[in-house]
């Protein structure tokens, strides 16, 4: 994670630098630091804490420097206090790094042993110290940093700058994201297109293995090896305007609000309208011949995978293998031939999908990716890519990328069944309008947002929650779990409902809500008869349901009313209560909703 950024510029760049940072602050925000070369020699600020610390400090001890590197942090290695925020230095080199070094320890120890003297528990700063010591052995800074590079294992993106050159910056890439931006007589290196917005839309995206020595009047792209390469300068969309929370009080808010529009704008990408039929990309391989297809991603984004292997197999009869990105590349799974791999990712840069992308990818799957950033990693590694239409996500909790993940994944389904034959025209056309009238439904269940008032405080008042659902419910229950507990801090957790007798009944008393995600569907019956067990052990029942409470015959604590929706879509339209239960109650708590602890929008460390 972390996000880094680098100016080569013709006016003092330190400003610029943190605006750059503010784009980038999804990526982390433990702390935040900037360094420039200054008359020669290297200046840093750092500050712990958000990014509005560092401005602050820049204000009274601002920074001249027309050279300078930027960082905003998500701590890995060192806690995140203001000695481990980055830029790390040397007496001579100044580094921001966005990923880990593996074999940090046994630099350190051969680099102490030379007589190197740290100043911080990072990783990091083992890069600054090789830089130099490779200088102190007469290497110029490319040549040093070309010989440090050689030495480092693990994942990387950097951007160095030197005491005594003003007009040098060194960027290099592996496993990392990191962007080359081309200004007029000034350069850039950032960690996507977005943080370099303001200042071009000329990007080079630089490749594994690439490094990239930066001055003002351009780039030299070397790789691994050491050979100049040439890769391609693209016009960038990032849009240089900075999202604004409009007249929400939180992103997430707001976010949970755009979601009938947004889905619209998704649907509308795979579906034609006037026939009322699904229109899909050609994935380059026949649909109809896939013999398997694995789904893999991280977080809120593999509950969306979860939801699309019960469509799959359901509605268009194929085989499928899920399972969390960490975990599936390291299975050694076999993958079957003519087999479709399906990648699930908002930021398209998770570290661990990305790997696995690649593991299915060497295995000869036809790789197709649901990325919300076109520009991402996941998206370029991949045969094709099915775009969600959800705009810029910034709450760091996923709410409108992942219904938009739902909506293409359900079109993907609906394509697979048509083309192998298991969906008539008439059954395409039912369950298309059912698609097409989520947006509706999702309006009027926005309209009234007073009814999670009470259930809040309550839920506020709780240790733990536990949250069922049967079927496509069950993958909204996990979600609904995953967003209460990262953004209230309270502990939940998600079960199948027909599991809870195999172990978790044993944590129900009065104290804990039991939130059952149970529309009537061909299931509700049964996870009716496990309301039921819940109720007979003093459990309190929060139903969300079309049902009537009194039909299930037992004591509900609360009701979430919902419409009554065709069941292929239930998954879309019930993911709006499991994430307003969580914002009304986090709020309530008064925790940092947008940027709650810990976490980061973009995980890219493994
Ligand atoms: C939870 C959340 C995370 C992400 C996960 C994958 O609200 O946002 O669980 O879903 O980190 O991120 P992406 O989708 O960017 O690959």
């Amino acid at each position: 994670m972390c996000g880094i950024v680098g100016i080569l510029g013709t006016k003092p760049v330190a400003v610029d630098l943190v605006d750059a940072l503010r784009r980038l602050e999804y990526r982390g925000y433990d702390s935040a630091g900037v360094a420039t070369v200054e008359n020669g020699h290297l200046e840093r600020r750092r500050a712990e804490g958000k990014l509005r610390n560092l401005s602050e400090r820049l204000t009274r001890e601002p920074l001249n420097g027309l050279a300078g590197i930027g960082h905003t942090r998500w701590a890995t290695h060192g806690a995140p206090s203001e000695r481990n925020a980055h830029p790390h230095m040397s007496e001579n080199v100044s580094v921001v790094h966005n990923g880990i070094i593996e074999n940090f320890r046994e630099l350190k120890d051969e680099l102490m042993r030379a007589g190197a003297v740290f100043a911080s528990d990072t990783d990091t700063e083992v890069i600054a110290h090789l830089i130099s010591y490779e200088m102190r052995k007469g290497a110029d800074p490319v040549a040093a940093t070309k010989n440090a590079l050689a030495r480092l294992r693990g994942a990387f993106a950097l951007a160095i700058i030197f005491a005594g050159h003003d007009n040098l910056m060194i960027g290099a890439r592996e496993g990392s994201p990191l962007a080359v931006g081309h200004g007029d007589g000034q350069m850039y290196l950032g960690s996507d297109a977005i943080a370099l917005a303001p200042f071009t839309d000329q990007i080079t995206y630089l490749d594994e293995g690439d490094w990239a020595i930066l001055t003002r009047e351009g780039v030299e792209i070397r790789d691994r090896q050491g050979r100049r390469v040439d890769r391609p300068k693209v016009t960038s969309q990032a849009s240089g305007f900075l999202v604004d929370k409009g007249n929400h009080r939180h992103f997430m808010l707001k976010e949970i609000h755009e979601q009938p529009e947004v889905i619209s704008h998704t649907l509308s990408n795979y579906m034609d309208m006037a026939s009322g039929r699904v229109r899909f990309p050609d994935l380059g391989i026949d649909l109809a011949k896939v013999s398997r297809v694995t789904i893999s991603a991280c977080g809120t984004a593999y509950y969306a995978g979860l939801v699309a292997k019960y469509w799959l197999e359901r509605y268009a009869r194929i085989p499928v293998e899920i399972d969390v990105a960490s975990e599936l590349r390291y299975r050694e799974a076999p993958l079957p031939e003519n087999g479709l791999a399906v990648f699930v990712s908002q930021s398209g840069e998770t570290a661990d999908t990305l790997a696995t992308l690649r593991y299915c990818k060497a295995a000869g799957q036809t790789i197709a990716s649901v990325v919300n950033v076109r520009s991402s990693t996941i998206a370029r590694e991949s045969h094709v890519v099915l775009p969600t239409l959800a705009g810029p996500e910034i709450g760091v909790a996923s709410t409108k990328a992942f219904t938009c993940q739902l909506a293409a994944l359900a079109c993907l389904a609906l394509a697979m069944a048509r083309a192998r034959g298991q969906l008539s025209d008439e059954r395409e056309r039912e369950l298309v309008k059912a698609l097409l009238e989520v947006p509706r439904h999702m309006s009027t269940l926005l309209r009234d947002e007073r009814r999670y008032d009470e259930l809040a405080h309550w839920m506020s008042k709780s240790r733990d929650v536990l949250y069922l659902g049967r079927g496509l419910s069950y993958p909204l229950a996990l979600e609904g779990a995953l967003k209460l507990k990262e953004i209230s801090y309270i502990h939940a957790e998600g079960y199948a409902a027909g599991e809870m007798k195999h172990g978790p009944i044993a944590l129900i008393d009065e104290n804990v809500p039991v939130v059952v995600v149970a529309p009537e569907d061909d299931l509700f019956e049964k996870t009716v008869s496990n309301m039921q067990e819940v109720a007979a052990r003093g459990g309190r029942i929060v139903l969300v349901s079309n049902a009537d409470p009194e039909s299930i015959g037992c004591p509900v604590a609360a009701h979430v009313r919902m419409p009554q929706v065709h069941p292929f879509v239930s998954p879309i339209v019930y993911a709006l209560p499991m994430q307003l239960i969580a914002y009304h109650t986090a709020v309530l708590m008064g925790t940092d909703v947008d940027q709650p602890r810990n976490l980061a929008k973009s995980v890219t460390v493994e």
